[in-house]
């Protein structure tokens, strides 16, 4: 038996064997829509029926993702959308209430919002940075707590060991969005959390290539009511999918600590620019919740915000002249991305309940890449002097 390995040996190895029939070191994609039975009685006996319900590539990130977060098992889904569809589905029926956070991707809320309400499910968006408002918002009927940490965009913290006791005080799984930190920096599971989502779409990716989903339990019970759903609906990662996030997966650490590296200088840069009047980054010191995001995580990630003199006009000139730093949705991959939330991302939330929630018009959202970080400072420096 191979001994417990640190986290970067683990990126590597873990879920992954040699192919039984060739010896191939990456695990083959197995496109192929069914699996041939020996006979009725021995049905299943090499683990596989037909692909929506499993998949050797497939089940390869599954285990590979289990290990990376100290789970007892993982589903993959089409999208991180489709992940956090299936802990909806799973946990919630008609006449229940769930607390979200706040602040969280715009996609989650406009799923609870626009989807899960027609269903009879209800929700209160609570400041989960705040433990007593968590708290306050539990009812008889609350059936599941679903906190974002960083959330997109703003970076507001939760602290996930507080969450989880009051969840856990109450009964109640307790899934955390870890798609901005990933494994290597935040294990929700080890705070307490039941499950984690991911966008595997982001870090675990990291090179723009694929969209994809995952949750992983803290359970095989929870687990199992995750595949259910997965098998059910149907909304499973393809092998190719799968494939590309084992290779993209394999170089996590190296890619977050030089992109984490990278957004610390531009953090640092940014708050030394005259024009820049805001800038969020949880490595500063000036981070409302520096302490708890040093507590909580290894590393403080590759996502910063700004916000500058001139407020929305600004923001946008300074982002239409931005030349190396592309304008475009998604994060966490190496080339470098600029975002502006209220025109892209979060579009769908209403003006009003971004207002509430600090989701400005000025905000501009950066996904810190892997480039040269001089190149990209050069760049932002003659975008923020002509504005
Ligand atoms: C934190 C977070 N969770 C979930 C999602 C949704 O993931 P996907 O785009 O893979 O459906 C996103 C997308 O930006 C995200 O930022």
């Amino acid at each position: 038996m191979m001994p417990v390995m640190r986290f970067a040996t683990r990126q590597i190895h873990a879920g992954v064997e040699p192919d039984p029939t060739t010896g191939a070191i990456l695990t083959p994609i197995y496109q192929t829509t069914t699996f041939v039975q020996e006979s009725v009685d021995a049905y299943l006996s090499k683990g596989y029926s037909y692909s929506r319900s499993g998949n050797p590539t497939v089940q390869a990130l599954e285990n590979k993702l289990t290990d990376l977060e100290g789970g007892a098992g993982a589903a993959t889904f089409s999208t991180g959308m489709a992940a956090i569809h299936a802990v909806l589905l799973a946990f919630l029926n008609a006449g229940d209430h769930a607390i979200v956070s706040d602040v969280a991707y715009g996609g989650t809320y406009r799923l609870c919002t626009k989807i899960f309400t027609r269903f009879g499910v209800e929700f209160t968006f609570a400041d989960t940075s705040n433990a007593d408002d968590v708290k306050k918002s539990v009812r008889d009927n609350t059936r599941l707590i679903l906190t974002e940490t960083p959330a997109n965009p703003t970076l507001k913290l939760t602290d996930i060991a507080a969450v989880s006791d009051i969840a856990q005080g109450h009964g109640i799984p307790h899934a955390v969005d870890n798609t901005f930190l990933t494994p290597y920096y935040q294990r929700p599971i080890e705070l307490g959390a039941d499950l984690v989502i991911h966008s595997t779409t982001k870090y675990l990716d990291g090179h723009n290539a694929t969209i994809g989903g995952a949750v992983v339990s803290r359970t095989a019970e929870l687990d199992e009511k995750v595949r259910f759903v997965q098998n059910a609906t149907g909304s499973i990662m393809s092998p190719q999918v799968a494939w590309l996030t084992l290779q993209g997966a394999k170089t996590l650490t190296v890619r977050m600590d030089a992109q984490s590296a990278n957004a610390m200088v531009i953090a640092k840069f940014l708050e030394s620019h005259p024009k820049v009047e805001t800038v969020c980054y949880p490595g500063l010191p000036s981070f409302p919740q520096h302490e708890l995001a040093t507590r909580q995580a290894s590393g403080y990630g590759a996502m910063v915000w700004f916000e500058v003199q001139g407020g929305v006009a600004a923001g946008k000139k300074i982002m239409d002249s931005l030349k190396l730093w592309t304008r475009a949705e998604n994060l966490g991959a190496v080339e470098s991305l600029v975002t502006h939330p209220v025109t892209m991302t979060h579009a769908d939330v209403e003006e009003a309940e971004r207002k509430r929630v600090g989701i400005t018009d000025g905000l501009v959202r950066l996904s810190v890449g892997l480039e040269d970080v001089d190149d990209l400072i050069d760049d932002l420096k003659q975008a923020l002097d002509n504005a």
